[in-house]
């Protein structure tokens, strides 16, 4: 599959790249193509090392809007305050495409994590996949990965078994998006519900935060208990 991952010279990007490399065509989508290329050929050398030397993946820089343009799928890890703004600008790139919210409205009180959808809009009560869905009305949104550490996906050494949550409007993208997810070892996604759920799903991401802060939980993630 052809997966462009938009402000993909980050910290989450670099771990989905290196991930999906190993079966997927990747582009870096990047403001500047110059920072995208260099980056890519750094996840290359990277997946070269640990994928061995016959590795034919592809991973390639560009400019966010023709990365999204050659792409079936999109992944959006751009920070929340600039991902509206962002996903305007790309209509026309990612219509008709499955584009992916990882995005994480964070605010903090008080030294306290919080989901706080007003990072992305003044009159925010829906969460980020929402509000994207709501500018990209003929995309398929679909929200996923929020509680999975760039740091782990960087490490193709490490394994962690998590449970990710998604949702979205649309099933059979959601659908395709877990079986993206369960591609990288020991995950498992599991379909939460309609897109409106996002609420939710974004808000574990600060409660996990909360979590290392107070009661000390070293790299703290989701597995879903079942009794
Ligand atoms: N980091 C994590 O562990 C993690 C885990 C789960 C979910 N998330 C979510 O994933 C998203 C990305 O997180 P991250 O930690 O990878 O972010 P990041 O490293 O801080 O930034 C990612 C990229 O965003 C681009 N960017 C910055 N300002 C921009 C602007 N004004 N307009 C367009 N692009 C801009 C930059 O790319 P260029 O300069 O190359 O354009 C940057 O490399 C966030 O929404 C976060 O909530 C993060």
């Amino acid at each position: 599959m052809r997966i462009a991952i938009l402000g993909g010279t980050g910290d989450l990007g670099k771990g989905l790249a290196l991930r999906w490399a190993e079966r997927h065509e990747i582009t870096i989508g990047s403001r500047f193509r110059e920072k995208a290329e260099a980056l890519a050929q750094e996840y290359l050398r990277v997946a070269r090392e640990n994928y061995g030397k016959d590795y034919l993946g592809k991973i390639r820089g560009a400019e966010n809007g023709e990365a999204a343009e050659k792409a079936e799928v999109a992944v959006l890890t751009i920070p929340g305050r600039h991902v509206l703004s962002l996903v305007s600008g790309l209509r026309g790139e990612l219509d008709n495409k499955i584009v992916i919210s990882p995005v994480v409205p964070l605010g903090k009180e008080e030294g306290c994590f919080l989901w706080d959808p007003r990072v992305l809009t003044d009159n925010g009560h829906l969460s980020a996949a929402e509000l994207v869905q709501a500018r990209l009305p003929r995309s398929r949104v679909v929200s996923a990965l929020h509680t999975v550490s760039a740091a782990t996906l960087a490490d193709l050494g490490r394994r962690p078994e998590a449970d990710v949550l998604v949702a979205s409007d649309d099933r059979p993208s959601a659908g395709i998006v877990s079986s993206m997810v369960e591609e990288i070892p020991n995950l498992r996604a599991l379909y939460a519900g309609p897109l409106r759920v996002s609420r939710m799903t974004e808000s574990v991401t600060p409660l996990l935060l909360n979590l290392a802060t107070y009661a000390k939980a070293r790299n703290p993630s989701v597995k879903i208990a079942e009794f």
